[in-house]
């Protein structure tokens, strides 16, 4: 650890110069003390890691490591002595100091001894730091974008979070964050330390869905040899995410709905209520009320679904998240990829601005990571997203006005626009328009446009 800063506290002089001597060429920034006093005075203005005399003129060694480890538990001691009794070096060890160094000592050692020592709180940071990061993805701020709708959505989830049993019913298309929320909401909550478990509906065919869910009873079908527990049992205290609810048999809607209503369930073969304390928090990318109308799922199900909607925007309706989006997802890949890159330029984010994101999030994750894989540049740029204007846009970017438009002039604009953009840069602008250099060349000779306009 480079610029760590070593107080010295011994009342010898000697000793004290010799050790600032050896540490000083380590690298270390070295404060002094020579007594118990002065050291917890120095030792104020922060201090990494303390050598520390065991007899001092004003008081002991244990008496002011006591005190240092009160104003920072974190602090790293190592205790310079010369004699000490077994029973004063377990209360040392008690009180928390990393090491003995015992005199007459050899100044290498303590050296090779204190870069152990902080190397040790190195790395109980970068523990740290990983617990942080582990946790991060679950805490509301892992809910990105600036746009009015995304600030609802996390004030939405904060509400729903710290309501005890509600259920909740996320629809929206795929990649619109339906799984983040589903773990937001558990994680943010009163069940935190209780299991989150999901289970996509679609992916099971129905009779193992249902024993999926609500557990069997030994004997209960063929292939049931034991009693199983389901995962609503798993889950007591916590959340279960039942992802593409839409896709659920009818036969089972029914016994979910039951479950909703009275809180118990019998397992598959069984006869007992089986009662427990679980939020259900449902998912589709389906519209559910059409499916309704068409008999596709039960309307009661779907009332008691909906008493707590939260409907996620698609990424194509919500342009104005797509930078911090962006930004985010490159700090994510910045840690993985171990790279620098420093954000994105201003005509990357107009063309990121200005795609369909049919895969929404999800999409617009997975092309940043492409980017980040290949980017050279500190910023991206336009050229980094080269496949992005390959893919298919979808909904209508533009609406048609009543009285319709002339599509030359349409035309003609944004190329200018995009020429401006560009700083008079063809092949940029071309990759602004989705447009290959010949295709942008044959449009600046038409309108007569200069490389300058
Ligand atoms: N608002 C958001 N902020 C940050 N990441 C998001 C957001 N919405 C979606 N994501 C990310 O996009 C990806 C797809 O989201 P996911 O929750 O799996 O979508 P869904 O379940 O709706 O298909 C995940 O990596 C998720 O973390
Ligand atoms: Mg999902």
């Amino acid at each position: 650890m480079p610029n760590a800063t070593v107080l010295i506290v011994d009342d010898e002089e000697l000793i004290r110069w010799s050790l600032r001597e050896r540490l000083s060429v380590d690298g270390y920034e070295i404060l002094e003390a020579g007594t118990g006093r002065e050291a917890l005075e120095q030792f104020k203005s922060g201090v990494d890691l303390v050598l520390l005399d065991y007899r001092l003129p004003d008081t002991d060694g244990l008496s002011v490591l006591r005190q240092l480890k009160q104003l920072d538990p974190g602090v790293l001691v190592i205790l310079l002595t010369s004699f000490v009794s077994v029973e004063t070096a377990v209360e040392a060890m008690q009180l928390g100091a990393f090491h003995f160094a015992n005199k007459p000592f050899d100044v290498d050692e303590v050296s090779a001894t204190v870069t152990r020592a902080l190397e040790t709180t190195r790395l109980r940071r970068e523990v740290k730091r990983l617990r942080e990061q582990e946790a991060r993805p679950y805490t509301l701020r892992a809910i990105v974008g600036e746009s009015a709708a995304m600030e609802a959505l996390r004030q939405m989830v904060a509400k729903v979070a710290a309501s005890p049993a509600s259920t909740v019913l996320l629809t929206g298309e795929s990649g619109t964050g339906k799984d983040l929320v589903a773990k937001t909401i558990h994680y943010s909550s009163a069940r935190v330390l209780r299991p989150f478990m999901n289970i996509t509906c679609s992916a099971l065919p129905e009779h193992l869905l249902e024993s999926e869910l609500f557990g069997h009873e030994r004997g209960a079908f063929t292939d049931a040899r034991a009693q199983k527990r389901g995962l609503l049992e798993s889950a007591d205290g916590g959340t279960v995410f039942l992802d593409e609810i839409g896709e659920m048999a009818t036969s089972l809607q029914a016994k979910l709905l039951r479950f909703l209503e009275e809180k118990t369930f019998k397992r598959v073969g069984g006869s007992a209520d089986i009662r427990v304390d679980v939020r259900v928090v449902a998912a589709t990318n389906r519209n559910l009320e059409e499916q309704v109308a068409k008999g596709g799922f039960r309307s009661d199900l779907y009332y008691r679904l909906n008493v707590l909607p939260i409907r996620l925007p698609a990424l194509r309706e919500q342009a104005d998240d797509v930078p911090a989006l962006v930004d985010f997802f490159i700090d994510l890949f910045n840690t993985e990829f171990k790279k620098r890159v420093n954000g994105s330029t201003p005509a990357a984010l107009t063309l990121l601005k200005a795609y369909g994101w049919p895969g929404n999030v999800r999409e617009l994750r997975n092309v940043v990571e492409r980017a980040m894989l290949f980017a050279e540049g500190k910023r991206l740029d336009v050229h980094d997203f080269a496949a992005l204007t390959t893919y298919p846009r979808s909904g209508d970017l533009f609406d048609l006005p009543a009285g319709g438009v002339n599509l030359e002039d349409i035309e003609r604009s944004l190329v200018v626009q995009a020429l401006k953009q560009a700083g008079g840069n063809q092949t940029k602008a071309a990759t602004l328009l989705g447009l290959n250099r010949d295709q942008i060349r044959y449009r600046v000779e038409k309108f007569g446009l200069t490389a300058n306009p």
